[in-house]
């Protein structure tokens, strides 16, 4: 076995020789099943592991969202972590804040390779969706304690088909398989996005990602009523889009403020 590589179980969905020789990752940690890759990536600290660390599953039971929201996945469903220092990628501490909305930006430019036809939209701050509907979602955190590090952790519902799950569920998640009813392949959707974000990452590094016209041509939000609860505190209003900083615009009795973080309803 690869010494890059640490697999529990040969995995039935990803090549993982693959994944290490045709991306930026040095090193992977596969699981058959887990509850969460981000606990993983957070915990992790076997010192052959060099960065950036890949860690993924064929099955994630536990996964966590933003906030105490649960990621609920099915076995096909695209579930992995990626542990990296983003000064060893020349990104600069004040644009840290920036990593979440470009890995969205990632996503969102992998799913319009395998569904070219598919409206792709960006909802800030991490949600990306397919034909009007959450297709995946993305948790960035930082391990406790360290200033140095982060883990970004990225769910894709690629082959985990909804069509069974409640309505519910339904009228506002998708899949890639719901859409295009091809069996695209897990890996191949890794590797584009893996692909996909090492560029974006150094277009962000060089300061030329610009991501707030980038982030406009997708953004679901501009121009619609919000509301957005950050805290105790709530504002209703219009998006404008985002600015420089990735903060989401909202315009509310007169005034236009910029919000760092929040939890985001479309009211309309
Ligand atoms: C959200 O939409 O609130 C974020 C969802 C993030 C889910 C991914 S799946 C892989 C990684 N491991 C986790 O436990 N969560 C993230």
């Amino acid at each position: 076995m690869d010494t890059r590589i640490n697999a529990d179980f040969p995995s039935r969905w990803f090549d993982l020789e693959r994944l290490v020789d045709e991306t930026f990752c040095r090193s992977i940690e596969f699981r058959r099943e887990i509850g969460s890759t981000n606990d993983l990536a957070m915990s992790d600290d076997r010192s052959g592991n060099e960065l950036p660390l890949l860690v993924v599953a064929d099955d994630q039971t536990s996964g966590r969202g933003r906030g105490s929201n649960q990621w609920w996945s099915r076995e096909g469903a695209l579930t992995f972590s990626l542990k990296l220092m983003p000064q060893e990628h020349d990104i600069k501490r004040e644009q840290w804040p920036l990593i979440s909305l470009t890995t969205a930006i990632s996503v969102a430019d992998t799913l319009s390779e395998f569904a070219s036809d598919a409206v792709i939209g960006l909802k800030w701050p991490n949600d990306v969706h397919l034909s009007g509907r959450k297709v995946a979602g993305i948790l960035v955190e930082v391990p406790p304690g360290r200033d140095d590090l982060v883990i970004i952790g990225v769910g894709i519902n690629v082959l985990n088909s909804l069509n069974s799950a409640p309505e519910a569920i339904r009228s506002i998640a998708h899949s890639l398989v719901d859409e295009t009813r091809f069996e695209h392949s897990p890996c191949d959707v890794l590797v584009r996005f893996l692909r996909n974000f090492d560029q974006n990452q150094t277009l962000l590094a060089g300061g030329k990602l610009n991501l707030r016209k980038r982030w406009a041509s997708q953004c679901v939000l501009t121009g619609r009523s919000i509301s957005l609860q950050s805290g105790d505190h709530e504002v209703s209003g219009r998006c404008l889009g985002i600015d420089d900083e990735g903060a989401v615009r909202i315009e509310s009795d007169g005034e236009i403020r910029s919000w760092y973080g929040g939890v985001v309803r479309i009211q309309e």
